[in-house]
């Protein structure tokens, strides 16, 4: 099988030399391209900014900002049997980038922000999709009820649901998952690698089932 997976941040300039991200390192990502490439499947890892190196036999996509991600996630998610979308994708984005670095002053400034395309929901919206459809969350309040809203609202097929305060930038986490036909299942603190190597077998089975 061909799995897609996102990973890292997303980087929205500012100007040259300025831009907004967020505290992912990658790793979950990652660790499922791994999982994945191990499992003898095919795997095409698009990522954002980060500290990792590319596993060998991925078929590797650099990006920076949303929209590069957004772009390079449509050219390849048909011919994907499985998309796992676990980047942490920027929520907002300026409204204007300038393309010369802005001066500092002694006034207070404020940016103009607007939100960044949904990829998530954008592959969710495809409903003669032939892949399946895995989406992310990370939350720090209400887990199982805020990652229940995002399964109906982005359309996925599977939402695995994690607490940002464990997940972020560390090698552990532990997972909710939450499946479309209302089934949860529960998979206690590990290393992000085990859990991707459980995380990749139940993706699979799901698959067979779409
Ligand atoms: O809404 P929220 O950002 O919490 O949703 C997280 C899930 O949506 C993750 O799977 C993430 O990769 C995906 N996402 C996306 N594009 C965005 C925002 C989030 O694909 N612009």
């Amino acid at each position: 099988m061909t799995f897609l997976i996102t990973a890292g941040p997303t980087q929205e300039p500012i100007d040259p030399v300025r831009y907004i991200s967020n505290r992912s390192s990658g790793k979950m990502g990652y660790a499922i391209a791994e999982a994945a490439l191990d499992a003898g499947h095919d795997v095409i890892l698009i990522s954002g900014p980060v500290n990792l190196a590319p596993p060998r036999d991925a078929k590797f996509i650099s990006v920076s900002t949303s929209d590069e991600m957004f772009d390079a996630v449509h050219q390849h998610a048909d011919s994907s049997d499985i998309c796992v979308l676990c980047a942490a994708v920027a929520d907002y984005k300026p409204a204007q980038v300038s393309p010369v670095k802005i001066k500092k002053c002694a006034a207070q400034v404020s940016l103009e922000l607007v939100p960044t395309r949904d990829i998530l929901q954008s592959l969710g919206l495809q409903e003669d999709r032939k892949f399946l459809l895995v989406g992310f969350a990370a939350e720090t309040d209400h887990l199982e009820a805020n990652a229940a809203k995002k399964l109906r609202e982005k359309n996925c097929d599977i939402i695995v649901a994690n607490d940002a305060r464990i997940a972020m930038e560390t090698d552990e986490n532990e997972l909710l998952i939450l499946f479309r036909d209302g089934e949860t299942k529960k998979i206690s603190r590990s290393s992000k690698k085990n859990l991707a190597r459980e995380l990749v077998k139940i993706f699979r089975n799901s698959q067979q089932k779409v």
